[in-house]
């Protein structure tokens, strides 16, 4: 069973906190620019929350790929609830095989699931032979540059993630996640250096890796609220080219 299959609808319902719309959301579609007419992969896809914005954002084909059964259940049934035209498969990634290759890969929150730099390459192997040369790669992860020293609440924001204060290769980082309702649950990540990152997208062929900033959504900038989320990110989005 994997690990999302026991949390799935929670999982699913933490897309309402706030700072998935304001913050994760509108980064990610920045970060994107203008997808309309690209076939995309959104591995790791979950219940399908961006593969659903990524089609109404344009996307000709969009495909989700998730090795939680239960997630690719909750994505199919939001299909058949309001179909999109969007394709679910439940699949490990690590061991994915596209059959024709996409203009952008998304990567939400896979990348943090590698527990070793070998496990880490597989997956950014399978993201750039899944690419067109030039084609893009673009994701968000737990931030890895900045691991909490013990644990550190993003309270305001309905996180808080634990891990060793010094944390080496494959460390869990545990998140809890409280969601609007009230409702917690956790979930594991796993610590790999800023050092192998980089190894693995170079390895894997990828011709820019980069860390980016967020970005809050317009009409929420002048805000104070958001300052600590910028400032101390819990998350960070990445791109890459083929
Ligand atoms: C934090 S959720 C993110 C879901 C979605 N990208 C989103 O942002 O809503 C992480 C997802 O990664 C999936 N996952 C973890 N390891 C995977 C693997 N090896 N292959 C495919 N999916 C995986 C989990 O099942 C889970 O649905």
């Amino acid at each position: 069973m994997a690990e999302y299959d026991a949390i799935a609808e929670e999982y699913r319902d933490s897309k309402q906190i706030r700072f998935r719309g304001v913050i994760e959301r509108f980064t990610l579609f920045q970060i994107l620019g203008d997808i309309n007419g690209s076939r995309v992969l959104d591995l790791a896809c979950g219940d399908g929350f961006y593969t659903r914005l990524l089609k109404r954002a344009g996307a000709a084909a969009v495909t989700g790929i998730d090795i939680s059964a239960e997630m690719i259940r909750l994505a199919k049934q939001a299909e058949a609830e309001h179909p999109l035209g969007c394709t679910y498969l439940q699949r490990d990634v690590a061991t994915f095989e596209a059959s024709a290759t996409v203009d952008v890969v998304v990567a939400v929150y896979l990348l943090n699931y590698a527990k070793t730099a070998e496990q880490l390459l597989r997956f950014c192997q399978v993201c750039h032979d899944s690419l067109r040369p030039g084609g893009r790669l673009v994701g968000f992860n737990d931030n890895i540059q900045n691991p909490p020293k013990g644990t550190v609440s993003w309270k305001e924001y309905g996180l808080a993630k634990a891990c060793r204060p010094d944390p080496v290769e494959g460390d869990v980082i545990r998140y809890s996640i409280t969601n609007s309702d009230g409702r917690r649950f956790e979930l594991d990540n796993f610590y790999l250096s800023p050092k192998t990152y980089r190894s693995a997208f170079r390895d894997a062929g990828f011709r820019e890796f980069r860390w980016h900033d967020v970005s809050v959504h317009p009409a929420e900038r002048s805000n104070p609220h958001w300052d600590r989320f910028v400032a101390d990110p819990p998350v960070l989005p990445f791109s890459a080219i083929r």
